[in-house]
């Protein structure tokens, strides 16, 4: 059994790690440990308690609070904030019993001893990944309704001499997954998205270490927040070398009724501890989110996408020009992106009627999927569910469904509007107009985008749902998604928001795939990889080789960017000569053979390109026969050294000997890591190398 228990004290172990907590002696839950496993049960702390320090800083100051609540002398920010029928603002939780739906995954029942409020503090544990799962359920079990202000899933609390340094992910469109890694002061930092989505701008993910951890070494704690909509983190570090992070949905313009006999869950926070480094934190989350996959433990096929080399200028004959390159050059599946739907010749109409435009496919898409078919590959769409452009047939029937004020103007965005899908009727046509498209037509995969945030979030006519549709129109998307799964489980999904908008693990439990980014540059391509491949896996990263940087980086190396992930094509084949097409064949066969490591394996950050420019990325396979390993020359490094790049490999058994592809003798795990080889790489060159055991 993974889950101690003694009284009223719980430790639950992972594999390598442990994570504790249990009410003191006045009844307050209080977290005890988290860190290395260790051999006994009475190794590990008991519950502190405290009367706090002065007349100015109660007990909340000085304990680090499982889950605090407003109330009390708490001026810290609190996991939940509460308002009651009669104008109570003060939440009091007690013990009232614990349970265990599985023998993983344990329930505290908490109750407030006045208000008939019941919350349940939900722990999964995953001990093969090291990673903790946490949420929080609330119940009214009154007669009259209780107002959440705020609901957030966990707070993880750890001591404040261990924590000194944040790492995060952010940037904006089009360059998106910067890597920031930023010392903590005392106070609290935050981040946040307020866009009905996850977002360009932040990601909801983080990595927290004392400021000297890196890639293989150091005590790290990380996590991820299972959410698609509008999100908040603190990190707060108090005066009492107290650190906690509290992460869960963005309170911000939010309340939520709950009424009678209703329950109000939050979204899931996970989080993890190694003591080997961001690398290690990051091959724990891969391998979970990887497993947790709607289609795990499926490969994806090389898709190409005609996006950028027609934009909405589509058509059955152009289409099929493209799919027939595609295909010689070994593409497994032809995706037709934006322009293909009724009114669609410009980014200013058509959203919302997701049938195929009369004057472009007049046959319907029957003719263009059937000859992407003939050439031995299978078919995907585009869509953009969640919007309407107010010249379409949907807006001009339904105006009512967006978002919006009566007496205020609606903001336009990319000349379209946001419809409500908190709205169940939204839903419905959603779920009814895209079913009859996947049930009508032979498509293998879709590609879901949201190109913009909200704007005017009313929705006249229901006001006691006003500040609810923050939550609601993400429970809309997961519902409707979620049906659409259900209806049609072959489909491979791709989630796309302009590019990496909406890139977290909840998105990961309906979309197969994400696009990371709009910027298709080999070179941003290689950062923006980076960071995207902190927190998530190499096979749900969609990657196209396309034009840009075709007049200064060989097609070899922004395959070889491309290859990192679940490759794709997005140039313009017409335009590709002999030669780039015989390279394309070439690198397309190539990364076949080795999909199964670079979409499966373990990835291992060898050189980082924010470090140098140089980045060099080896994925080894589970049972650690073979590998791939991937070096690209940006930046001389040392110029007087002729530009020879130093590899160290990782993640190899020391004693066992492998080959280097290149390399004239075979060596031991031990000698690859310590000793390692250079590679004469100039600017502009790359590399990719397979490993294998002789
Ligand atoms: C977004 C996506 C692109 C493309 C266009 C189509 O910007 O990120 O890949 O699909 O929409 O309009």
């Amino acid at each position: 059994m993974p889950i101690h228990q003694n009284n009223q004290i719980w430790i639950l172990e992972t594999e390598h790690s442990a994570y504790g907590f249990g009410f003191n002696r006045s009844g307050r839950l209080v977290h005890t440990y988290w860190g290395n496993r260790l051999p006994a049960q009475h190794d590990y702390p008991s519950p502190s308690d405290s009367d706090g320090w002065a007349s100015f800083d109660g007990p909340s100051e000085v304990l680090a609070e499982e889950y605090p609540c407003s109330g009390g002398m708490n001026y810290h920010e609190p996991c939940l904030k509460i308002s009651f029928a009669d104008g109570v603002r003060d939440v009091r939780l007690k013990f009232q019993s614990s349970s265990y739906p599985a023998p993983e995954h344990l329930i505290l029942h908490l109750h407030d001893p006045f208000y008939p409020l019941v919350v349940d503090l939900h722990y999964r544990i995953h001990p093969d990944h090291d990673l903790i799962e946490r949420w929080a359920e609330l119940q009214n079990q009154g007669e009259l309704p209780i107002q959440i202000e705020r609901a957030l899933s966990a707070a993880w609390q750890l001591p404040a001499s261990s924590v000194r340094r944040i790492s995060h992910l952010g940037g904006r469109w089009n360059d998106e997954f910067n890597l920031y890694r930023q010392p903590l002061t005392p106070g609290v930092f935050q981040l946040e998205s307020r866009r009905l989505s996850s977002g360009h701008q932040h990601n909801p993910w983080f990595a927290l270490e004392n400021g000297l951890a890196d890639e293989q070494d150091g005590e790290v704690w990380f996590g991820v927040l299972a959410w698609s909509g509008s999100w908040k983190l603190c990190a707060e570090t108090t005066p009492f070398e107290r650190f906690r992070l509290l992460i869960g949905i963005n309170d911000w313009d939010f309340a939520w009724q709950l009424d009678p006999g209703e329950i109000f869950s939050t979204p899931h926070a996970l989080a993890g501890y190694t003591q080997n480094g961001f690398g290690a934190a990051s091959r724990l989350l891969h391998t979970y989110l990887r497993s947790q996959l709607p289609h795990a433990p499926t490969l994806h096929k090389v898709l190409y996408n005609s996006w950028e080399a027609t934009l909405f200028d589509v058509s059955a004959n152009g289409q099929t020009h493209l799919a027939q390159i595609a295909a010689q050059l070994g593409v497994e599946r032809f995706v037709m992106d934006d322009g293909w739907f009724c009114g669609r010749h410009h980014d200013s109409a058509g959203l919302g009627d997701w049938t195929p435009d009369p004057d472009k496919f007049p046959h319907g898409l029957y003719p263009l999927i059937r000859s992407v078919q003939d050439l031995g590959m299978d078919f995907g769409l585009w869509i953009e569910p969640e919007m309407v452009n107010p010249d379409s047939n949907l807006y001009r029937t339904h105006p009512d469904w967006v978002f919006h004020y009566p007496t205020r103007p609606n903001t336009l965005a990319r000349n379209q509007l946001m419809l409500n899908l908190a709205r169940p009727d939204v839903q419905e046509y959603l779920i009814q107009s895209l079913s009859t498209l996947l049930a009508e037509n032979e498509i293998a995969f879709i590609k879901w985008d949201m190109n913009r945030n909200v704007s005017e979030a009313g929705w006249p006519g229901a006001p006691r749902q006003a500040r609810e549709v923050w939550v609601r129109y993400t429970q809309g998307v997961y519902h409707v998604w979620n049906t659409l799964r259900q209806r049609f489980p072959h489909i491979i999904w791709q989630s796309c928001s302009g590019g990496g908008g909406r890139s977290d693990a909840g998105i990961l439990q309906l979309a197969d795939q994400i696009w990371p980014s709009d910027n298709t540059s080999a070179l941003a391509r290689l950062r923006i990889q980076e960071g995207f491949l902190q927190a998530y896996p190499a096979n749900v990263m969609e990657s196209w080789v396309t034009d840009a940087d075709r007049n200064n980086l060989s097609l070899n190396f922004r395959f070889h960017v491309s290859m990192c992930g679940s490759l794709g094509i997005g140039g313009n084949l017409l335009n590709w000569s002999l030669t780039e097409r015989l390279t394309a064949a070439r690198c397309i066969a190539r990364y076949k053979a080795l999909r199964p490591i670079i979409q499966g394996g373990d990835l291992y950050r060898l050189r980082s390109f924010a470090q140098d420019g140089n980045p060099a990325l080896l994925y080894l396979d589970q049972e650690r026969e073979n590998g791939a390993l991937f070096a690209f020359c940006t930046r001389s490094p040392n110029p007087a050294a002729a530009h020879p790049l130093h590899i160290r490999l990782q993640g190899l058994p020391t004693q066992t000997l492998y080959m280097v592809e290149g390399q004239p003798l075979a060596r031991s795990g031990a000698s690859w890591m310590q000793e390692g080889f250079t590679l004469p790489l100039q600017p502009g060159q790359s590399l990719l190398l397979q490993i294998a055991r002789v």
